[in-house]
């Protein structure tokens, strides 16, 4: 039975990778933080949300084992026997932990997303069976170059980055690059935002819309006429309350199924063993309009008008408050760019499987809206 040792198995797109792992019979060496009795039941939980009920067994057998790891600490917080162990016991490694917090500063997200790669790299480093390194990064290493077709290999900081999650996961592929180029193999993989349709469960892993789609129907909860009245405004002849957002009226966005990017980047991964660093997207093949996944993260309060302006020099006090629940995600409706996928496209076609349909509205409400909460007062905070 093959080995992988896995970081970041009780995150949203990990706990998938993790369920496809054991459900291929390989043995997983889970990273995780907390008491392995802590862990344990996090890691049933995740595998839970991932669609393996009565996960349980995979604990008992030992083919999930729970091995106690910190990225912010030395040698991932392992006596050096027990990491020396762990390395060789690796076949791989996979590496998709990491600070996914877009508001969070340099300080923070580089000592996870950059440090913690450096040390999980010395891992895969000292293993005697010289694991593959394979690196979960993300399509936004593209940083702000808002148009045209990003290739798969392209590593180019020259936009700069909209975020310090963009710049620190640009950065982590540079380590994974120079480490590789010392005669070792490295998959990186680079999703675009993950979604999913299925209900996250109370206290499962979520996707990153989730926060700001749970802000928003808070804000819904109120209805039209107390949001108005609160922010100093009132509503149109239907009763409708209009939010403008700064953009491009055909600005596009790559959402991808958690699952369908799961199955691919196993998939990617099965056909992969070149020496040095391979690179490749995991992107849904269909853009989603921008305008598409606004009416779905409002779909909750059909009585808001949402439209997307070239400018807005003049906010009402709701658009501001609306901006400030995502700082800086204004910038991303600007871009209508398309991300490489050549190497996902052959997989599929050589192993007969389909990709996605195009993410349609019912796909959208399911994923970005929710059941509106109970009413609390405005001035509680949102
Ligand atoms: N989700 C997306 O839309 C998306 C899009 C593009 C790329 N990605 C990339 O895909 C990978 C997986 O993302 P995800 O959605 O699964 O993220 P997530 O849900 O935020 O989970 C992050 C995982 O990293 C672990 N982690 C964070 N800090 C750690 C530390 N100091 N030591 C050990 N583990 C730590 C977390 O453990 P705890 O549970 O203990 O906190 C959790 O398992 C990441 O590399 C991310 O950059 C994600």
């Amino acid at each position: 039975m093959p080995t992988i040792v896995l970081s970041g198995a009780t995150g949203f797109l990990g706990a998938h990778l993790m369920a496809r792992m054991l459900s291929a019979g390989v043995a997983v060496l889970a990273l995780t933080r907390g008491t392995p009795a802590f862990a344990g039941r996090r890691l049933v939980r995740a595998l839970h949300f991932a669609g393996l009920p009565a996960a349980g067994h995979f604990l008992q057998t030992g083919q999930l084992r729970v091995v106690p790891a910190d990225l912010h600490r030395q040698q991932l917080g392992a006596e050096p026997p027990v990491f020396q162990q762990l390395a060789d016991e690796a076949d791989e490694i996979w590496h998709s932990a990491a600070c996914t917090d877009l508001q969070a500063p340099w300080e923070v997200v580089s000592q996870v997303n950059v440090d913690g790669t450096r040390r999980m790299l010395h891992l895969a480093a000292a293993g005697r069976r010289r694991p593959r390194f394979v690196h979960i990064s993300t399509a936004f290493v593209a940083g702000g170059r808002p148009t045209g077709m990003i290739g798969a290999d392209a590593l180019d900081a020259s936009h700069g980055f909209l975020t310090p999650y963009e710049e620190s996961k640009y950065h982590a592929e540079q380590l994974v690059r120079a480490w590789a180029a010392e005669g070792r193999r490295a998959l990186v993989l680079r999703p675009s935002t993950l979604l999913s349709d299925r209900p996250p469960g109370l206290r499962g892993p979520r996707h990153p819309h989730a926060a700001l789609r749970l802000k928003l129907n808070r804000l819904a909860a109120h209805g039209p006429h107390a949001l108005a009245q609160r922010f100093g405004l009132a509503p149109d002849a239907e009763g409708n309350v209009q939010i403008r957002l700064p953009g491009r009226p055909d600005s596009l966005i790559n959402l991808t199924p958690v699952e369908y990017a799961a199955d691919a980047m196993i998939r990617l991964a099965r056909a992969d063993s070149a020496p040095g660093t391979t690179t490749h997207h995991v992107v849904h093949p269909a853009d989603t309009p921008l305008a598409h996944w606004l009416g779905a993260m409002a779909a909750n309060a059909p009585w808001v008008r949402t439209r997307i302006v070239g400018h807005l020099p003049d906010p009402t006090s709701l658009e501001t408050f609306v901006a400030s629940l995502l700082p800086g995600s204004d910038r991303y409706s600007y871009h209508r760019r398309h991300y490489e996928r050549t190497a996902l496209d052959l997989a599929e076609q050589r192993d007969g499987a389909a990709a996605p349909p195009a993410l349609d509205a019912t796909y959208l409400k399911a994923a970005l809206s929710s059941p509106a909460r109970p009413t609390t007062p405005l001035h509680s905070g949102i």
